[in-house]
């Protein structure tokens, strides 16, 4: 028989269940059970409710049991993430800083090129490495679920050398890595032919070794006028949805076009959209298209917030990820990022809890978490305070003490 456990009491848990996917949230809308236990079965939950309750109601668990005030979470779902890289771009911060624009240090060979040149000359084994390091530092600040882009090796060879190196870091963390296929970040600066001709050799060599590896069934493509425009990108995404891939979309990062793309190709999301105006705002919540903000790009390249208040008003569904990168996004904590992005774009409690849980999860079309329920991984964040106001209050500084992951204590701060 499988192992039963009860952990609690809580003083709060917060199972996320019951809210609506899209649009505006009220804090009221949030179920708290207080005083609450939960019961794991294996990797998935198998109850929930008043602690007193379960105790009696599951005699032969073992109970985990907990000292002191703690609030559960749903574990974080970072939807948007580049950690598979090598090397670092401190230098090219350093830059920004001094004044260079990220285009401008992109134009001479800098930006993403710089990290597709230092990744080639990195073993798939360091890759996996270095990937699996990342995720166990987001693991100690409660994501338990990363979604991982290549899109730093940008030729058949070298984007699939970074896909397995995305599957091999899986066996190296307890977080779930989502991988999406990124070969249409750029164009590479070696390519001898232009953007159409790249796309289409990507898609005629590269779509078919991404099937036969079960490598990934996302393709993600960085639409902007520097890199790769609509026109250009709907062959590639039209042979994408002809395979059976899920699209996902970089848009609206520094100039309009992406998401009407998204929309257009029923993307599951559209990400970044920090210049999008209010013809996109309305075109996206008009859809089925979740918008993802990225408030750590914003962060890393002092720019404008993703409109995430607008795009929630207008009745949207937004997700809130890391982008975790070496050039625009190196700070990777989500935590602290969705908590800024809610001081800034005044974003309630709900907003922001939705945006990194099961909004996140609906991003990534995985229907097994986000939420604390019956059946659902028992995936959940421990942070030791009496009320959950505290955990964005504190704006990321206030970390998990104990993170649960497939009904596994993967991290206990006691213990680290
Ligand atoms: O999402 N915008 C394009 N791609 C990444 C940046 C990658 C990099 O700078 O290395 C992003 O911000
Ligand atoms: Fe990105």
């Amino acid at each position: 028989m499988k192992e039963i456990k009860l952990i609690g009491p809580f003083k709060q848990v917060l199972p996320m269940t019951g809210v609506p996917l899209k649009g505006a949230l009220y804090d009221e809308q949030l179920l708290i059970i207080n005083d609450a236990g939960i019961v794991i079965n294996d990797t998935k939950i198998e109850a929930i409710g008043t602690f007193k309750d379960l105790v009696n109601q599951y005699k032969n668990a073992e109970i985990y049991e907990l000292k002191g005030n703690h609030v559960c979470l749903p574990g974080f779902v970072d939807a948007h993430t580049h950690i598979c890289f090598a090397g670092s771009r401190a230098n090219e911060y350093a830059m920004r800083n001094a004044g260079k624009s990220y285009l401008e240090i992109a134009e001479v060979g800098g930006g993403i090129w710089d990290t597709v040149t230092q990744t080639r000359n990195t073993s798939k084994e360091d890759l996996a490495r270095g990937t699996a390091k990342r995720a166990n530092r987001h693991l100690k600040t409660g994501v338990t679920t990363i979604e991982v882009k290549s899109g730093y090796g940008l030729s058949v060879e070298e984007e699939l050398k970074m896909l397995y190196a995305i599957k091999e870091a899986g066996n190296q963390t307890p977080v779930d890595l989502i991988p999406t296929c990124l070969a249409a970040h750029m164009l590479p600066r070696d390519y001898n032919g232009n953007a159409e001709a790249y796309l289409a050799e990507m898609s005629a060599s590269l779509f078919p070794r991404l099937i036969e590896g079960k490598l990934t069934n996302r393709i993600d493509a960085f639409i902007e006028q520097s890199t790769f425009t609509p026109e250009q990108i709907k062959p590639y995404f039209k042979k994408a949805n002809e395979l059976g891939f899920d699209i996902t979309v970089h848009a609206d990062q520094f100039s309009t076009g992406g998401s009407e793309t998204a929309v257009d190709f029923d993307a599951i999301s559209a990400d970044h959209l920090e210049a999008s105006t209010a013809k996109e705002i309305k075109l996206l919540a008009n859809s089925n298209v979740i918008a993802i903000a990225l408030p750590g790009a914003s962060l890393g390249l002092g720019c404008a917030y993703t409109p995430a208040r607008n795009l929630l008003d207008a009745g949207a569904s937004l997700a809130i990820a890391s982008d975790h990168n070496p050039g625009s996004a190196p700070m990777g904590d989500l935590l602290t990022q969705a908590a800024i992005l809610g001081a800034f774009e005044k974003l309630t409690n709900a907003e922001v809890l939705a945006g990194i849980t099961f909004r996140a999860a609906a991003a990534l079309k995985l229907k097994d978490r986000g939420v604390l329920k019956t059946g659902h991984l028992a995936d959940f964040s421990l942070f030791h305070t009496d009320n959950y106001q505290e955990i964005l209050y504190n704006q990321g500084n206030l970390k998990p003490c104990m993170v649960w992951k497939n009904g596994i204590l993967a991290y206990n701060k006691h213990k680290a």
